[in-house]
């Protein structure tokens, strides 16, 4: 990857990354900087990474602005929907990427009434209030964009975490429904990334005990990426060659989900 090209896809634009203090939302925000947005670098507990993120924008020129929510509470969005409207005088593109994967659960039988309810209410409900509330202000202003993170698991489910498959599914229900609500001012889709080695995968226990070999011998590509490879396929969703595209998803996942037509 060391020879990619990066394009100035977002030269002028405002895109605020949620969860940007870690894994996949650090790299995307990084990215849109590296293509020319001024970033808004949301996190609820990772303030240092955040901050982190946003120094590293700053390093290469761009413009950062960090901002704290909890997103699994609407008045938290709302706030958030404000703050950042005013920051930038508008929003350009959105970039749900706040998600609890329950990586502390290793099998279904292990399933807690507790993270039931977090992965359902920062998920579902978060990813939702999020379209609801960033999405009612662009169609005010007549333009905007937003990409839901959802994953591959809307191709397979997830035997390790029915809870987490069951929202990123919610999810493209939420993406087709506000695409519709918005159109034509404002595009929603999801992009659906296959595994990627973020600190929060990399952490987990099956991780360690040779599940990485199992999913790299099962993914054509031959790779299980850093997260930075797939930022810029992330990003695309939002960029004008992807102008007729809305309430759609799209897969980035080396091949691994392959189906026959
Ligand atoms: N890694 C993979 O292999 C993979 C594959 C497919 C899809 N994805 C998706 O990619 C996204 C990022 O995953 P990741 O691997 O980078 O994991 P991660 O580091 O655990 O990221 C999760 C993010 O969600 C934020 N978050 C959790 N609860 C929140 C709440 N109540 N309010 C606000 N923010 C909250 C966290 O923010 P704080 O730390 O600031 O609290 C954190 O930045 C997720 O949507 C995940 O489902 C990942």
């Amino acid at each position: 990857m060391g020879s990619q090209q990066i394009f100035p896809r977002f030269s002028g634009k405002s895109v605020l990354v949620t969860g940007a203090g870690t894994g996949f939302g650090a790299e995307i925000a990084f990215r849109a900087a590296q293509e020319g947005a001024r970033v808004g670098v949301h996190y609820n507990r990772s303030k240092d990474g955040a901050e982190q993120t946003a120094a590293r924008i700053r390093e290469i020129g761009g413009a950062a602005f960090v901002v704290q929510a909890d997103i699994s509470s609407w008045d938290s969005i709302r706030q958030l929907a404000d703050e950042t409207f005013a920051h930038f005088g508008g929003l350009d593109v959105l970039v749900n990427n706040v998600g609890d994967v329950a990586t502390e659960q290793m099998s279904w039988q292990e399933l807690t009434r507790e993270s039931l309810d977090r992965v359902i209410d920062v998920d579902v409900k978060g990813t939702l209030l999020m379209c609801h509330e960033f999405g009612r202000r662009m169609v005010e202003a007549g333009h905007g964009n937003i990409v839901n993170i959802g994953s591959t698991v809307v191709v397979r489910g997830s035997a390790r975490a029915p809870q987490y498959a069951a929202a990123k599914y919610g999810l493209l229900g939420i993406t087709k429904s506000y695409a519709a609500a918005f159109a034509p001012a404002v595009r929603v889709n999801t992009f659906a990334p296959g595994f990627m080695e973020t600190g929060a995968t990399l952490e987990r226990s099956d991780w360690q005990g040779g599940r990485r070999e199992k999913l790299l011998a099962a993914t054509p590509l031959g790779r299980i990426p850093a997260p930075e490879v797939v930022a810029g396929t992330a990003l695309f969703l939002a960029t004008d060659d992807a102008s007729h595209m809305t309430g759609a998803y799209l897969l980035a996942d080396g091949g691994f989900n392959m189906v026959g037509a």
